[in-house]
This record gives structure tokens, C-alpha cells and sequence, in this order.
């Protein structure tokens, strides 16, 4: 029996958890789920968008499935995805993006990895007005950081059989902040001379993604820009209903969709919930429980393929409900 905190979310968060714990009941998983409200409703009830108890979970089971979280925009309480994230130390943030046999995409042969540093940079929080009018934003880079997540993205590489690393930046602008990510970057690279590394500036990455995604292996990248491309990158593959994420860190993980709350579908019971049952496919894999995880995926795989239960982001007219009981039922027959 594992025990995992659950933290549903908002927005469509609510509709798209429950079916990944539906899944992975069905699958034959035995969980404990410690469920945590966060965000606005925890500030109703608890007082602050992150509450006690949560954090007291998520430090004892270390590991999370979590929902997305809705943050308000120019005002209100900070991002409660951030704060997590930099609670718990969770330093990397891991985007596979592939495509899904059989959906209809732009591209398909498209596989690569996006580790995006998750602590720092501009997403320090850190922002004051100097003088009405005048506002400063700092962007934080530190060696500690690019070291640790450029050997994170290195070790996954060798780790999954994968052969190059990419560190996308902008230390033509940023000679101090992105050039010490990429000093960085290159003095661990010596360290893996199995793997090959090179770079390439943020701005022509986006081009050659958009132009020719099947170039790209593993992608190291700061965290705006993890942030940016990863939705990008998710576009090349069916868009952000089937990319999944995590948060990893040495204490804990927390997993996670790429997607955010979806408020103008939210309650509908429309969401697609492929990307949070990849982000759990990848929470088992963490949790050593392999071979659901794969029987799960390849359920997974074979109801996209074969096209005839799909939400409507990707073109089909199933609910979120009839699309997760579709695919209990391949997992169970
Ligand atoms: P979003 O990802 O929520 O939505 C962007 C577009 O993609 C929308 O049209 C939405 O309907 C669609 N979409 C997203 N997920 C989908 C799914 N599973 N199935 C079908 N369609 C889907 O991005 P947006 O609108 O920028 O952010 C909404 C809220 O989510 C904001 O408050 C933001 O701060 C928060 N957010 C939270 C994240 C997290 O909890 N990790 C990550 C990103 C955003």
C-alpha cells in the first residue's frame, strides 16, 4: 500500500485527478490518498493558500499527485505552484514530450525531454517598485542551481539511453545570468563525455522547434524558459491535454500536468485527462510500480490510436467521464 498526497486543484483540476485515481485503482494499485485543498479554497478554509497540513503530507509520503492550481494574474495571493515547488526543493522539472501513436499532429516523430530549473530565475518572486511607474524584476542565477539541474538532465539522459543534451539560453544578452548557465552547463558536460551536449540561443531554439522538433533530444533550459517552451513543445505533439510533468527534487516529487486550471472549460467535464494520467504514469514509474505504469500507457496508447473515444481538444466528442471509464475498461478486458 502507498500512500500519496492528492491535492485535486482547481479549474478543471477536481475533474482530472479523480480520473487518474480512477485509473490507477483499476489498474490494481493499492493508494492511501491524503486529499489537500490549496489555492483560493485553502484560503477559505485554512486561512492561506498553502496550508499546514498539506506540506506535513507531502513531507512524510514524499511523493504527490497533484491537480493544477489557478494564480491570480497582476494581483492576489503568489503562485502556489512556485511556492510548492521551491518548498520542497524540487529543482527539476521534467517534460517529456513525444508523440502518441496515431494522433494526428503536425510532426510525428517528435521526442525529446525538457528539464526546466525549477527554483530560480526570474520566477525568484522577487519584484519591487523602485519609483511609481518604474518596477524591477530580478532574475536570479546561481552556480549551485545550473550545476545541479545540468547534471540532473545528464544522469536522465544516460539513465534513459538518451544521447544529447541541449542547453537553450540566452547568454548573448544575459553574458552574466545566462552566461554563468552555460559555464555551468559545459564544465558538467565534461563529466559525461558519453553524452553529446551543445547550445543553442532561445529564440532560434523556438524556430528550429516549430520547424524541425525531430532534431532535439533532451532540452536543459532555465525556468522562464522551460516554462515558454515547454508549452510550445507540447504543441508540437496534440497541445497540453497529453503532456505530463514532474517536479522532482532529492526529498520528493510531485507530479503533475504541463496544462494549468482551464478555467473556460472547467466544471464541464470536457478536460482531457490524458496529460495527468501520463504525469501519474510517470508518478508509478517513480514509486517502482513499473508494471502498472506500463499497462496503463499502453491502455493509454491504444485508445488514442484508435481514435474512437477522444475529448475534444483532440478532435472527438467524449467527456472526460466516458473517456476514463473507456480506458478502465481496456485496462480491466
Ligand atoms: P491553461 O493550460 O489552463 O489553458 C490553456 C488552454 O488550453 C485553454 O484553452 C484550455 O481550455 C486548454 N486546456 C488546458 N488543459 C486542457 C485539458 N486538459 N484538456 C483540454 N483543454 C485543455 O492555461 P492558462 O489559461 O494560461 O492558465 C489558467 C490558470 O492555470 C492560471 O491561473 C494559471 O496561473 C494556472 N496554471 C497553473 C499551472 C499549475 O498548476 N501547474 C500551470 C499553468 C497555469
Amino acid at each position: 500500500m502507498h500512500r500519496i498526497t492528492l491535492i485535486p486543484g482547481d479549474g478543471i483540476g477536481p475533474e482530472v485527478t479523480s480520473a487518474a485515481v480512477k485509473v490507477i485503482e483499476a489498474a490494481g494499485v493499492s493508494v492511501e490518498w491524503e486529499s489537500f485543498v490549496i489555492g483560493a479554497e485553502a484560503i477559505a478554509r485554512y486561512g492561506e493558500p498553502l496550508p499546514q497540513p498539506l506540506i506535513e503530507s507531502i513531507s512524510r509520503n514524499k511523493v504527490a499527485l497533484k491537480g493544477p492550481v489557478g494564480t491570480p494574474i497582476a494581483s492576489g495571493f503568489a503562485s502556489v505552484n512556485v511556492a510548492l515547488r521551491k518548498k520542497f526543493d524540487l529543482y527539476a522539472n521534467l517534460r517529456p514530450v513525444k508523440n502518441i501513436p496515431g494522433l494526428k499532429t503536425k510532426f510525428d516523430n517528435v521526442d525529446l525531454v525538457i528539464v526546466r530549473e525549477n527554483t530560480e530565475d526570474l520566477y525568484s518572486g522577487l519584484e519591487h517598485v523602485v519609483v511609481p511607474g518604474v518596477v524591477e524584476s530580478l532574475k536570479i542565477i546561481t552556480e549551485k542551481a545550473s550545476s545541479r539541474i545540468a547534471r540532473f538532465a545528464f544522469e536522465y539522459a544516460r539513465k534513459k539511453g538518451r544521447s544529447r543534451v541541449t542547453a537553450v539560453h540566452k547568454a548573448n544578452i544575459m553574458k552574466l545570468s545566462d552566461g554563468l548557465f552555460l559555464d555551468c552547463f559545459r564544465q558538467v558536460a565534461r563529466d559525461y563525455p558519453d553524452i553529446q551536449s551543445d547550445d543553442i540561443i532561445v529564440d532560434n531554439a523556438c524556430m528550429q522547434l516549430v520547424m524541425r522538433p525531430e532534431k532535439y533530444d533532451v532540452l536543459l533550459l532555465e525556468n522562464l524558459y522551460g516554462d515558454i517552451v515547454s508549452d510550445l513543445a507540447a504543441g508540437l505533439v496534440g497541445g497540453l491535454g497529453v503532456v505530463p510533468g514532474a517536479n522532482i527534487g532529492e526529498h520528493g516529487a510531485i507530479f503533475e500536468a504541463v496544462h494549468g486550471s482551464a478555467p473556460d472549460i472547467a466544471g464541464k467535464n470536457i478536460a482531457n485527462p490524458t496529460a495527468l494520467i501520463k504525469s501519474a504514469i510517470l508518478m508509478l514509474e517513480h514509486i517502482n510500480e513499473v508494471d502498472a505504469a506500463s499497462r496503463i500507457n499502453k491502455a493509454l496508447e491504444e485508445q488514442l490510436a484508435e481514435g474512437q473515444v477522444l475529448t475534444r481538444d483532440l478532435g472527438g466528442t467524449a467527456t472526460t467521464t466516458e473517456f476514463t471509464d473507456a480506458l478502465i475498461s481496456r485496462l480491466k478486458g
